[in-house]
Protein backbone atom coordinates (compact mmCIF):
# COMPACT_ATOMS: atom_id res chain seq x y z
CA UNK A 1 0.00 0.00 0.00
CA UNK A 2 1.24 3.55 -0.55
CA UNK A 3 -0.02 6.36 1.50
CA UNK A 4 1.29 9.80 -0.02
CA UNK A 5 1.23 12.76 2.48
CA UNK A 6 0.02 16.04 0.92
CA UNK A 7 2.32 18.78 2.81
CA UNK A 8 3.09 22.21 2.23
CA UNK A 9 2.96 24.38 5.08
CA UNK A 10 2.05 27.31 2.86
CA UNK A 11 -1.51 27.68 2.59
CA UNK A 12 -3.47 28.04 -0.56
CA UNK A 13 -1.16 26.33 -2.97
CA UNK A 14 -3.44 23.46 -3.97
CA UNK A 15 -2.85 20.58 -1.24
CA UNK A 16 -6.53 19.72 -0.80
CA UNK A 17 -7.34 20.67 -4.65
CA UNK A 18 -4.59 17.46 -5.37
CA UNK A 19 -5.29 15.25 -2.86
CA UNK A 20 -9.19 15.11 -4.20
CA UNK A 21 -8.44 14.81 -7.91
CA UNK A 22 -5.05 13.09 -7.61
CA UNK A 23 -7.52 10.42 -5.60
CA UNK A 24 -10.09 10.76 -7.94
CA UNK A 25 -6.91 10.13 -10.92
CA UNK A 26 -5.60 7.17 -9.56
CA UNK A 27 -9.39 5.85 -8.91
CA UNK A 28 -9.65 5.47 -12.82
CA UNK A 29 -6.53 4.15 -12.70
CA UNK A 30 -8.24 0.93 -11.02
CA UNK A 31 -7.05 1.66 -8.02
CA UNK A 32 -8.76 1.85 -4.45
CA UNK A 33 -8.19 4.71 -2.96
CA UNK A 34 -8.67 6.23 0.57
CA UNK A 35 -8.83 9.60 1.03
CA UNK A 36 -7.92 11.12 4.91
CA UNK A 37 -8.78 14.67 5.62
CA UNK A 38 -6.59 15.83 8.32
CA UNK A 39 -7.07 19.51 7.95
CA UNK A 40 -9.89 21.15 10.46
CA UNK A 41 -10.63 23.24 7.84
CA UNK A 42 -11.95 20.31 6.12
CA UNK A 43 -11.86 21.45 2.63
CA UNK A 44 -11.45 18.18 1.21
CA UNK A 45 -14.58 16.19 2.72
CA UNK A 46 -16.14 19.37 1.38
CA UNK A 47 -15.27 18.62 -1.76
CA UNK A 48 -15.99 14.86 -1.57
CA UNK A 49 -19.05 14.67 -0.13
CA UNK A 50 -20.99 18.06 0.79
CA UNK A 51 -20.88 17.45 4.04
CA UNK A 52 -20.13 20.33 6.15
CA UNK A 53 -17.62 19.32 9.44
CA UNK A 54 -19.45 15.94 10.44
CA UNK A 55 -18.98 14.83 13.58
CA UNK A 56 -17.74 11.59 14.06
CA UNK A 57 -14.34 12.39 12.48
CA UNK A 58 -10.75 11.58 12.11
CA UNK A 59 -10.65 13.75 15.26
CA UNK A 60 -12.76 11.38 17.26
CA UNK A 61 -9.60 8.51 15.87
CA UNK A 62 -6.46 10.38 17.04
CA UNK A 63 -8.08 11.12 20.44
CA UNK A 64 -9.07 7.48 20.62
CA UNK A 65 -12.62 7.18 20.85
CA UNK A 66 -13.17 5.74 17.57
CA UNK A 67 -11.73 3.25 15.17
CA UNK A 68 -11.21 4.55 12.27
CA UNK A 69 -13.63 1.85 9.90
CA UNK A 70 -16.51 3.47 11.59
CA UNK A 71 -15.27 6.78 10.37
CA UNK A 72 -14.93 5.72 6.81
CA UNK A 73 -17.41 7.18 3.84
CA UNK A 74 -17.90 6.39 0.47
CA UNK A 75 -17.86 9.65 -1.77
CA UNK A 76 -19.48 10.96 -5.05
CA UNK A 77 -16.38 9.10 -6.63
CA UNK A 78 -16.27 5.59 -7.54
CA UNK A 79 -13.33 3.74 -5.53
CA UNK A 80 -12.45 6.85 -3.63
CA UNK A 81 -13.57 6.60 0.35
CA UNK A 82 -12.87 9.34 2.81
CA UNK A 83 -12.30 9.76 6.51
CA UNK A 84 -13.91 13.18 7.09
CA UNK A 85 -12.45 15.90 9.15
CA UNK A 86 -14.13 18.37 11.04
CA UNK A 87 -13.61 21.85 13.00
CA UNK A 88 -12.54 19.80 16.32
CA UNK A 89 -9.06 19.23 14.25
CA UNK A 90 -7.88 22.63 14.87
CA UNK A 91 -7.75 22.34 18.50
CA UNK A 92 -5.63 18.45 17.78
CA UNK A 93 -1.98 20.17 18.86
CA UNK A 94 -3.55 20.87 22.38
CA UNK A 95 -5.21 18.35 23.05
CA UNK A 96 -2.84 15.49 21.64
CA UNK A 97 0.41 17.67 23.06
CA UNK A 98 0.26 15.35 26.52
CA UNK A 99 -0.44 12.10 24.90
CA UNK A 100 1.80 9.09 24.35
CA UNK A 101 2.79 8.54 21.03
CA UNK A 102 0.80 12.01 19.57
CA UNK A 103 2.61 11.72 16.33
CA UNK A 104 1.56 8.01 15.50
CA UNK A 105 -2.01 7.88 16.37
CA UNK A 106 -2.86 8.53 12.63
CA UNK A 107 -0.05 5.81 11.14
CA UNK A 108 -1.54 3.00 14.03
CA UNK A 109 -4.89 3.36 13.23
CA UNK A 110 -4.36 2.59 9.20
CA UNK A 111 -2.17 -0.20 9.65
CA UNK A 112 -3.87 -3.09 8.58
CA UNK A 113 -6.01 -1.10 6.14
CA UNK A 114 -6.30 -2.48 2.45
CA UNK A 115 -6.06 0.38 0.05
CA UNK A 116 -3.94 0.33 -3.06
CA UNK A 117 -3.62 4.23 -1.94
CA UNK A 118 -4.26 6.62 0.77
CA UNK A 119 -4.00 10.36 0.04
CA UNK A 120 -3.42 12.45 3.11
CA UNK A 121 -4.89 16.08 3.42
CA UNK A 122 -3.00 18.16 5.85
CA UNK A 123 -3.35 21.90 6.74
CA UNK A 124 -1.17 24.57 6.20
CA UNK A 125 1.37 24.09 8.41
CA UNK A 126 3.93 21.17 9.96
CA UNK A 127 2.44 20.46 13.13
CA UNK A 128 1.23 17.30 14.70
CA UNK A 129 -1.11 16.58 12.41
CA UNK A 130 0.97 16.81 9.20
CA UNK A 131 3.79 15.00 11.76
CA UNK A 132 1.26 12.47 12.16
CA UNK A 133 0.49 12.21 8.36
CA UNK A 134 4.13 12.04 7.70
CA UNK A 135 4.30 8.87 10.31
CA UNK A 136 1.17 7.55 8.29
CA UNK A 137 2.93 7.47 5.03
CA UNK A 138 5.16 5.82 2.76
CA UNK A 139 5.80 8.88 0.44
CA UNK A 140 5.30 12.99 0.54
CA UNK A 141 4.18 15.15 -2.50
CA UNK A 142 4.77 18.83 -2.30
CA UNK A 143 2.74 21.30 -4.22
CA UNK A 144 4.26 24.73 -4.95
CA UNK A 145 2.14 27.47 -6.25
CA UNK A 146 3.58 29.07 -9.28
CA UNK A 147 4.29 32.43 -7.63
CA UNK A 148 7.82 33.89 -6.66
CA UNK A 149 6.41 34.77 -3.36
CA UNK A 150 5.41 30.55 -2.76
CA UNK A 151 8.67 29.48 -4.21
CA UNK A 152 10.92 31.25 -1.31
CA UNK A 153 11.75 28.96 1.47
CA UNK A 154 10.79 26.07 -0.43
CA UNK A 155 14.24 24.51 0.39
CA UNK A 156 13.71 24.89 3.82
CA UNK A 157 10.30 22.59 3.16
CA UNK A 158 12.41 20.26 2.41
CA UNK A 159 15.16 19.88 5.11
CA UNK A 160 12.17 20.59 7.79
CA UNK A 161 10.30 17.34 6.24
CA UNK A 162 14.36 15.99 6.73
CA UNK A 163 14.59 16.89 10.43
CA UNK A 164 10.84 15.12 11.00
CA UNK A 165 11.64 12.24 8.79
CA UNK A 166 14.55 11.78 11.23
CA UNK A 167 13.65 13.20 14.05
CA UNK A 168 10.28 10.91 14.29
CA UNK A 169 12.44 7.62 12.60
CA UNK A 170 11.11 7.33 9.47
CA UNK A 171 13.56 6.71 7.41
CA UNK A 172 11.64 4.84 4.65
CA UNK A 173 9.58 8.01 4.31
CA UNK A 174 10.45 9.31 0.57
CA UNK A 175 10.23 12.53 -0.78
CA UNK A 176 8.37 11.55 -3.72
CA UNK A 177 8.32 14.73 -5.54
CA UNK A 178 7.62 18.53 -6.41
CA UNK A 179 5.28 19.62 -8.62
CA UNK A 180 3.77 23.29 -9.91
CA UNK A 181 0.12 24.41 -9.22
CA UNK A 182 -0.96 27.46 -10.54
CA UNK A 183 0.85 27.53 -13.91
CA UNK A 184 0.04 30.16 -16.02
CA UNK A 185 1.60 30.54 -19.79
CA UNK A 186 2.97 33.82 -18.45
CA UNK A 187 6.90 34.78 -19.04
CA UNK A 188 6.66 35.17 -15.14
CA UNK A 189 5.44 31.66 -14.69
CA UNK A 190 8.16 30.42 -17.24
CA UNK A 191 10.86 32.16 -15.09
CA UNK A 192 9.75 30.16 -12.09
CA UNK A 193 9.32 26.61 -12.75
CA UNK A 194 12.82 27.69 -14.42
CA UNK A 195 13.94 28.02 -11.76
CA UNK A 196 11.97 25.11 -9.65
CA UNK A 197 14.09 22.87 -12.19
CA UNK A 198 17.73 23.81 -10.62
CA UNK A 199 16.44 24.35 -7.37
CA UNK A 200 14.61 20.96 -7.63
CA UNK A 201 16.49 19.03 -9.77
CA UNK A 202 15.25 15.10 -10.35
CA UNK A 203 12.56 15.60 -7.96
CA UNK A 204 10.19 17.91 -9.66
CA UNK A 205 7.37 16.11 -11.58
CA UNK A 206 6.94 16.46 -15.15
CA UNK A 207 3.41 17.33 -14.63
CA UNK A 208 2.29 21.33 -14.13
CA UNK A 209 -1.41 21.87 -12.92
CA UNK A 210 -2.42 24.76 -14.90
CA UNK A 211 -4.80 27.32 -13.17
CA UNK A 212 -7.80 26.67 -14.09
CA UNK A 213 -11.35 28.02 -12.98
CA UNK A 214 -12.74 24.56 -13.31
CA UNK A 215 -11.17 23.37 -10.16
CA UNK A 216 -12.74 25.94 -7.84
CA UNK A 217 -16.08 25.00 -9.57
CA UNK A 218 -15.47 21.23 -9.29
CA UNK A 219 -14.59 21.80 -5.80
CA UNK A 220 -18.16 23.59 -5.27
CA UNK A 221 -20.19 21.18 -7.18
CA UNK A 222 -18.45 18.52 -4.28
CA UNK A 223 -16.92 16.78 -7.50
CA UNK A 224 -13.18 15.79 -8.66
CA UNK A 225 -12.25 17.72 -11.87
CA UNK A 226 -12.48 14.15 -13.28
CA UNK A 227 -16.06 14.29 -13.01
CA UNK A 228 -17.12 17.75 -13.85
CA UNK A 229 -14.99 18.75 -15.86
CA UNK A 230 -12.40 15.68 -17.38
CA UNK A 231 -11.75 17.55 -20.71
CA UNK A 232 -10.47 21.14 -19.08
CA UNK A 233 -6.87 21.83 -18.61
CA UNK A 234 -7.23 21.37 -14.88
CA UNK A 235 -8.44 17.82 -15.59
CA UNK A 236 -6.45 16.54 -18.08
CA UNK A 237 -3.71 17.86 -15.86
CA UNK A 238 -4.76 15.45 -12.88
CA UNK A 239 -5.22 12.66 -14.54
CA UNK A 240 -1.96 13.11 -15.90
CA UNK A 241 -0.32 13.68 -12.50
CA UNK A 242 -2.45 10.35 -11.48
CA UNK A 243 -0.40 8.75 -14.14
CA UNK A 244 2.97 10.01 -13.20
CA UNK A 245 2.50 9.42 -9.27
CA UNK A 246 1.31 5.77 -9.85
CA UNK A 247 5.07 5.16 -11.84
CA UNK A 248 7.07 7.18 -9.60
CA UNK A 249 5.35 5.45 -6.14
CA UNK A 250 5.57 1.95 -7.74
CA UNK A 251 9.18 2.83 -8.14
CA UNK A 252 9.58 3.82 -4.97
CA UNK A 253 7.46 0.90 -3.47
CA UNK A 254 9.45 -1.67 -5.72
CA UNK A 255 12.58 0.14 -4.14
CA UNK A 256 11.46 -0.69 -0.42
CA UNK A 257 10.55 -4.14 -0.95
CA UNK A 258 14.14 -5.20 -2.26
CA UNK A 259 15.68 -3.12 0.24
CA UNK A 260 13.55 -5.22 3.27
CA UNK A 261 13.48 -8.84 1.79
N1 LIG B 1 -4.71 25.08 -10.28
C1 LIG B 1 -5.65 25.88 -9.78
N2 LIG B 1 -6.24 26.83 -10.54
C2 LIG B 1 -7.18 27.64 -10.03
N3 LIG B 1 -7.63 27.58 -8.77
C3 LIG B 1 -7.09 26.63 -7.97
C4 LIG B 1 -6.08 25.75 -8.42
N4 LIG B 1 -5.74 24.93 -7.39
C5 LIG B 1 -6.50 25.30 -6.36
N5 LIG B 1 -7.31 26.31 -6.69
C6 LIG B 1 -8.23 27.05 -5.82
O1 LIG B 1 -7.41 27.82 -4.95
C7 LIG B 1 -7.87 27.75 -3.61
C8 LIG B 1 -6.80 27.12 -2.73
O2 LIG B 1 -6.57 25.77 -3.15
P1 LIG B 1 -6.52 24.59 -2.11
O3 LIG B 1 -7.64 24.70 -1.13
O4 LIG B 1 -6.39 23.32 -2.86
O5 LIG B 1 -5.14 24.95 -1.39
P2 LIG B 1 -4.57 24.37 -0.02
O6 LIG B 1 -3.08 24.31 -0.16
O7 LIG B 1 -5.25 23.12 0.34
O8 LIG B 1 -4.98 25.51 1.01
P3 LIG B 1 -4.87 25.42 2.63
O9 LIG B 1 -3.43 25.55 2.92
O10 LIG B 1 -5.69 26.56 3.12
O11 LIG B 1 -5.41 24.10 3.03
C9 LIG B 1 -9.15 26.95 -3.65
O12 LIG B 1 -10.23 27.84 -3.75
C10 LIG B 1 -9.03 26.11 -4.92
O13 LIG B 1 -10.29 25.80 -5.49
MG1 LIG C 1 -6.29 22.59 2.08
Amino acid sequence: MTAICIANNKGGVGKTTTAVNLAAGLARLNQRVLVIDLDGQANATYALTGRVHPVPSIYDVLVGTRQLDTVLWQTNEENVWIVPADGRLQHADVELAARPGREFRLARAVSGLDYDYIIIDTPPSLGVLTQNALAAATDVLIPIGLTEFSVIGMDKLESTIDDLRDGLNLPDLEILGVFATFYEDTTTSRETWGLLEKKFEGRLLETRIPKNLDLEKAHRANESVLSYAPASSGGQAYAQLAREVKKLASAHARGHERRHA
